[in-house]
């Protein structure tokens, strides 16, 4: 379970606040979609959750760990993709994967079972031997996902995972967040494709301008709106500007 209980941040001394007293928990085992119009506050929540940004205020703790207090123990529990995969240009792809699972601790064994079946999976398995440099935006992303999976972590938190992924690797990484769940881990992601939350999310979140205006599953929103249909009616309905 990851709570985040009042978190705050704010960036250029104050002036401009990200994220503003943000409550929410989200169960082990379930599928979180964390949606809001562009600069709401999304990236920087996640980068607190992951320990990039401390908040100015507030604490998040998941399995009861506290990711800031305890923040090397957090960290070897969760996986995380960010919205932009900026990795190491100089190294080969299967460089890159194995100082992960060092990093990481996982085993040769276990390393070589888990880098094969993702990395033909998301059909990179024949570049693993090439400079990242020469990747396309979706093969970088493929390998950070690739190597998000190659432990075991409670929490698989994603920036806005499927920008640049072709039809069919979105649908494996659909696959693969589900299957997660039905392990009991945890899932949190933030997206603009409403259909894909719609269909995905055991729960769903909306943030704007840094605080939480919607939360619940598919059902509970539909019951804050006026208009009683998709999530794009309810999410246009609720983030319009007054
Ligand atoms: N490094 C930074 N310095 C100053 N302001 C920032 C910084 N990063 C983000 N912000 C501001 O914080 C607010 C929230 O940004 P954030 O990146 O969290 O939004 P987001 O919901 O992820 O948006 P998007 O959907 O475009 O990715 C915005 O007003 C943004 O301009
Ligand atoms: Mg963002």
């Amino acid at each position: 379970m990851l709570t985040l209980k009042n978190i705050s941040k704010s960036y250029n001394k104050g002036s401009i606040k990200a994220v503003d007293n943000l409550d929410l928990v989200i169960n082990s085992g379930e599928i979180f979609g964390f949606l809001g119009p562009n600069g709401a506050g999304k990236t920087t929540t996640i980068k607190m959750i992951v320990g990039l940004l401390k908040p100015d205020e507030g604490s998040i703790v998941l399995d009861g760990v506290d990711v800031w207090r305890d923040s090397l123990k957090a960290k070897s529990i969760i996986s995380y993709v960010p919205d932009n995969p900026e990795i190491y240009d100089r190294l080969k792809g299967i460089e890159y994967l194995n100082f992960i699972a060092d990093m990481y601790g996982v085993s040769k064994e276990e390393r070589k079972t888990k880098i094969y079946y993702y990395s033909k999976l998301f059909n990179i398995e024949d570049v693993l031997g090439d400079i990242i440099s020469s990747y396309s935006h979706g093969m970088k992303q493929k390998l950070v996902l690739t190597s998000a999976l190659l432990n075991n972590p409670s929490l698989f938190i994603l920036d806005e995972p499927m920008v640049g992924l072709d039809p069919k690797s979105s649908f494996n990484l659909k696959e693969i967040m589900r299957k997660l769940c039905d392990e009991g881990k945890t899932v949190f992601f933030s997206t603009h494709v409403l259909e894909v939350a719609e269909k995905l999310c055991d729960r769903i979140a909306i943030i704007n301008k840094g605080k939480i205006i919607a939360h619940g599953t598919m059902e509970e929103l539909r019951e804050h709106a006026k208009e009683r249909t998709s999530l794009e009616n309810i999410f246009l309905e609720l983030t319009e500007d007054e």
